[in-house]
């Protein structure tokens, strides 16, 4: 027994050395005698006795014991049990094309935290047995074709966090006794043939907070008890019969609701007053027979979704739709609507990332508040209604046909192909136009109940962070292969994950990979809802993980650990101790040292703040404090208790580290000081949160003073002076910090301009110590190591070599100097800014590609500029200049241009207000236009 502690310790070591050990120190113990309980054994021996499979994929269920042999799907506790067994923690048997029936001995398996069986064709009832494995925290049987009902004995598992059941046969109602299930989270009954009334006990549920039932045959009043669902986000019951019923007035109340999916329930009556609901996003309410008027008060700002079709609505469309940034669809469709075509639901918005569907088909619309003509991102269908035939409206042919003829079918977005190099696994595409030749991961993934309408590419984007985030790979590590959004309620998606450096992922990747989805680690986020994994199939270079039964297994195996009093044992892990404690010494004597001392003392210049005065600071965290969102997390707008404004990021429960990688973190950045980079003032580690304070930047970053819609522009002399401020807070980073400091992450968003419109430096989430250049040969020293940062400023060099030095960040400031120079974004119509200014400056004709906003400008300068971009874009590393030289090259050029002393209005209203103001201030970001979400902070928030 007692070298249980030390095990753990081992297997928290990666070393090889130290694996091994533990595998001969387990195969040791499995000489000795520790086994499954035979119980176990006789269940699973039962259950595969009533299973058909065909592909004999459980060929491997017959030698051996099931914990210390490689059975498929069966996943073991680390340690045996007190008493002396082995028991199985998880049955994993997704996919495998299994039929038959599953053995009621499923039951025996009492210590059981995942059944999983998904995608089978299993048949029969489901074993009412079930409910006797308390420790059960997953039960997945979605995709199959049990028959019977939903077996009351399950509402006795008081640790189940999720219940699927969707795709299957189910009949029969829901039992009330499910009313007990303290932890569910997820109850997923979709496309079965349940009947019945929903039983009110499920209005009792404190942690439920998804409840999906569409496609059944519910019948019944929807209960006004459900709306007291402390914790519920998504409520979908479509496609069902609740005859009669109304839409309870109660449901206006919900506290926490994301989407409310009530399609063809053959409900009447009136439409609640849903407008405090503070994150609602979806509501579907169409095909019912849904009477009187659309409600007026504004709906949450979060709307996407508003389908109203197939209803008996009346009156007019209110004045708030026109007030809701965020809205992607609005269908009234077949309703017997009247008035005027409100045009201000686009006038006047920004629809740069998104789309947005206005279907008023078959209604009484006889004219419009504005003009009817829409931008590019907006569809607008007004056939059936009076406004078609109208000769008042001067409408040109061609308008008339798209918006009063027939519904344009959407082109589903398809990836351009790879060409066909020559590649032993397969070129993947992992970023416009590179294509990496690869061993892919391929997943078959489905958004449950998504809470938006169009996966536009700023959503596109979002997906891929939250992906990468979740599962900590890097943002070009995950493409979307295939995009099957037809009836836009469930999107599928074919998801390729990339290895970062090698060919292919080690095995311990796939494991880690594989079982991140399969245990539902996490469990979606209220936007993408819950996701449903279809299919992750093991192929070419991965396919051997099957054949050889142990890809699942492999970690039950790898984590078997017993503990046994055996003498043999207890001098085996004695001696094996030693000698990994040895390497550890040798390998990790730096970092702990460096870890002890930052947790023995408060980092110097920076403060530790509470997580109450940080949540005081933002109100709770409200809403309306959100200043942005980056890779790291939520960007609020803090006012601390002496007034001072600040940035305060704070952590996604995806993006934790450690509490010693944290502090380390804290450490590297609070030793970086210069004019030209925001500096960071605290830090709280508290109440399982990491929160990072920074200054707090007034007038937001260069890339929303770039955009086309920016209110106001900035001088050339004041790009210039922008340009050479952040050139040298680039500069310290390479030159002065100790140890020195490779930004990774340089682009335009990550550029802030204080109150007096000077530059600073944000977002070394990123940053990585730079190769100390005394070792390796000077400039040329590099750091091998994954591929981060933001296509479009990529360094094509280091993404193709993986090596980084500082020059790459020279590339992504070549680009930023292109950006200042032209307004434009790096990606434009197909092309790159670097190609369009190399050929303009080849041409001779580099002024006609300059900003025109920036007025008269001495030619003389903007070549200069130009020139220095494009070296720094030089394709060669050795090529490019050094920073020092950029700076030089750079206060060369704004040396006769003044740096410019007049402020407008507002910058000037912006640095008075910072020191005196008590009282939140609304963000002057908010008179700025939105920028993609993806990268850097401080960004306004854009409607999703
Ligand atoms: C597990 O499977 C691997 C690969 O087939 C095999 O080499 C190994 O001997 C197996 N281990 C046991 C304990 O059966
Ligand atoms: C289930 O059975 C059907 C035919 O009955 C077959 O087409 C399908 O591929 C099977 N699915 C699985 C996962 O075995
Ligand atoms: C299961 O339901 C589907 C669709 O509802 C039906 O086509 C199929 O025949 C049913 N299968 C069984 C075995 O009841
Ligand atoms: C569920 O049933 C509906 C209606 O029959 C069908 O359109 C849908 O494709 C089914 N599957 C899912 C996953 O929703
Ligand atoms: C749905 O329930 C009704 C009775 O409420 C029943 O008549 C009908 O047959 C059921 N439909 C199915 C497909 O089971």
């Amino acid at each position: 027994m007692a070298c249980l502690p030390f095990l753990g310790i081992l297997m928290s070591s990666r070393t090889r050395g130290s694996l091994f050990l533990v595998t001969f120190c387990c195969l040791l113990l499995h000489v000795t005698g520790s086994r499954t309980d035979p119980l176990e054994v006789n269940a699973l021996q039962e259950i595969k006795r009533s299973l058909i499979d065909p592909m004999r994929n459980l060929s491997n269920w017959e030698k051996g014991d099931p914990c210390t042999s490689n059975w498929t799907g069966i996943i073991c506790f680390r340690r045996s049990h007190e008493d002396g067994h082995f028991h199985v923690q998880e049955l994993q048997l997704m996919r495998l094309n299994l039929s038959g029936e599953l053995a009621p001995e499923v039951g025996q398996l009492l210590y059981l935290e995942i059944l999983d069986v998904m995608w089978n064709n299993l048949t029969g009832r489901i074993p009412f047995e079930i409910g006797r494995i308390s420790s059960l925290k997953l039960l997945l049987l979605n995709g199959n074709k049990f028959t019977g009902s939903l077996p009351p004995e399950l509402g006795n598992l008081q640790k189940l966090n999720r219940l699927q059941v969707d795709e299957n046969n189910i009949t029969g109602s829901v039992p009330s006794s499910f009313g007990n299930l303290r932890s569910i989270k997820h109850l997923h009954f979709n496309n079965n043939t349940i009947s019945g009334e929903i039983p009110v006990e499920l209005s009792t549920l404190p942690r439920l907070a998804h409840l999906i039932l569409d496609n059944n045959n519910l019948t019944g009043t929807l209960l006004p008890e459900l709306a007291r669902l402390p914790n519920l986000t998504i409520l979908q019951l479509d496609n069902n019969n609740f005859e009669g019923s109304e839409i309870p007035e109660a449901y206006g109340n919900f506290p926490r609701l994301v989407k409310l999916s009530l399609r063809n329930c053959r409900l009447q009556g009136s439409i609640p007053d849903f407008s405090r609901i503070k994150n609602l996003s979806y509501l579907d309410l169409s095909w019912n027979n849904l009477t009187g008027t659309l409600p007026e008060s504004k709906l949450s700002d979060n709307m996407t979704t508003i389908e109203l079709s197939h209803n008996h609505l009346t009156g007019s469309i209110p004045q708030s739709f026109s007030e809701l940034g965020s809205l992607q669809l609005l269908s009234l469709e077949n309703n017997n609507l009247s008035g005027s075509v409100p045009t201000e639901i686009w006038q006047n918005k920004s629809f740069e990332n998104s789309k947005l569907q206005v279907d008023l088909r078959n209604n009484n619309f006889s004219d419009a508040t504005g003009n009817l003509i829409t931008p590019d991102n907006v569809t607008l269908y007004l056939r059936g209604n009076p406004i078609c035939k109208s000769p008042s409206i001067p409408f040109d042919k061609q308008f008339l046909k798209n918006v009063c003829g027939k519904k344009k079918q959407t082109p589903i977005n398809s990836n351009t192909p790879c060409s066909n190099m020559s590649c032993p696994f397969e070129n993947v595409q992992v970023s416009p136009g590179i294509c990496l030749c690869k061993a892919p991961l391929s997943i078959d993934y489905r958004l449950k109940s998504p809470s938006f309408f169009f996966f536009t590419p700023h959503i596109e984007n979002q997906f891929i962070e939250y992906i990468t985030t979740s599962l900590k790979l890097e943002t070009h590590q995950v493409t979307i292969d295939r995009l099957i959004d037809d009836n836009r309620l469930r999107p599928r998606l074919y998801l390729k994950l990339v290895p970062k450096e090698e060919i292919k992922f080690s095995k311990t990747e796939v494991i880690r990979i594989r079982n991140w989805f399969t245990s539902w680690s996490f469990s979606g986020n209220d936007f993408f809802g819950p996701y449903e994994l279809l299919d992750f199939p093991l192929q070419g270079p991965y396919a051997d993980l099957i054949t050889k039964k142990s890809v699942i297994s492999t970690a039950g195996w790898v984590m078997i650990v017993a503990g046994s009093t055996v003498t043999a044992t207890v001098i085996s892990v004695t001696a094996t101790l030693l000698f990994i404690k040895k390497r550890h010494e040798k390998s990790h004597t730096l970092t702990k040292k460096r870890f002890s001392r930052t947790i023995s003392r408060e980092i110097e210049g920076v403060k530790k703040f509470s997580f109450v005065e940080l949540s005081d600071a933002t109100n709770g965290f409200d809403r309306s404090t959100l200043i942005g969102k980056g890779s790291y997390g939520k960007v609020y707008k803090g006012i601390l208790q002496n007034k001072t404004e600040v940035a305060i990021k704070r952590g996604e429960e995806t993006s934790m580290q450690s509490e010693k990688e944290f502090l380390n973190e804290i450490d590297l950045l609070s030793r970086l000081h210069h004019r030209n980079l925001v500096s960071l003032i605290g830090y709280s580690s508290e109440n399982g949160e990491q929160m990072l304070v920074y200054e707090y930047m007034p007038n937001g970053n260069v890339r929303d003073w770039l955009s086309a819609n920016a209110m106001e522009t900035l001088s050339f002399s004041r790009r210039s002076h922008v340009a050479l401020g952040s050139a040298k807070g680039i500069l310290y980073l390479h030159n002065e910090a100790n140890p020195p400091v490779i930004h990774r992450d340089i682009k335009t968003s990550n550029i802030l301009l204080d109150c007096k419109l000077r530059a600073k430096v944000a977002d070394f989430g990123l940053s990585r110590l730079a190769p100390a250049f005394g070792d390796g040969d000077g400039e040329h020293a590099h750091v091998s190591t994954v591929v981060r940062g933001t296509p479009g400023y990529l360094d094509p060099e280091y993404f193709m070599t993986q090596k980084l030095t500082v020059k790459s960040d020279v590339y992504s400031f070549g680009v930023v100097l292109l950006e200042l120079l032209t307004g434009m974004h790096p990606f434009f119509e197909g092309t790159h800014i670097i190609r369009e200014v190399r050929m303009a400056n080849e041409c001779g004709t580099v002024v006609s590609v300059v900003d025109s906003r920036m007025g008269q400008c001495s030619p003389n300068k903007v070549k200069k500029l130009a020139e220095l971009a494009l070296w720094c874009c030089e394709d060669r590393p050795e090529t490019r200049p050094s920073m020092s030289k950029v700076v030089k090259e750079l206060e060369g050029i704004c040396q006769s241009v003044r740096e410019p002393d007049m402020f407008s209005e507002k910058t000037k209203l912006l640095c008075t207000k910072t020191s005196s103001s008590s009282s939140p201030v609304p963000s002057p970001l908010s008179l700025l236009p939105g920028s993609d979400l993806d990268s850097g902070f401080f960004h306004p928030v854009k409607p999703r």
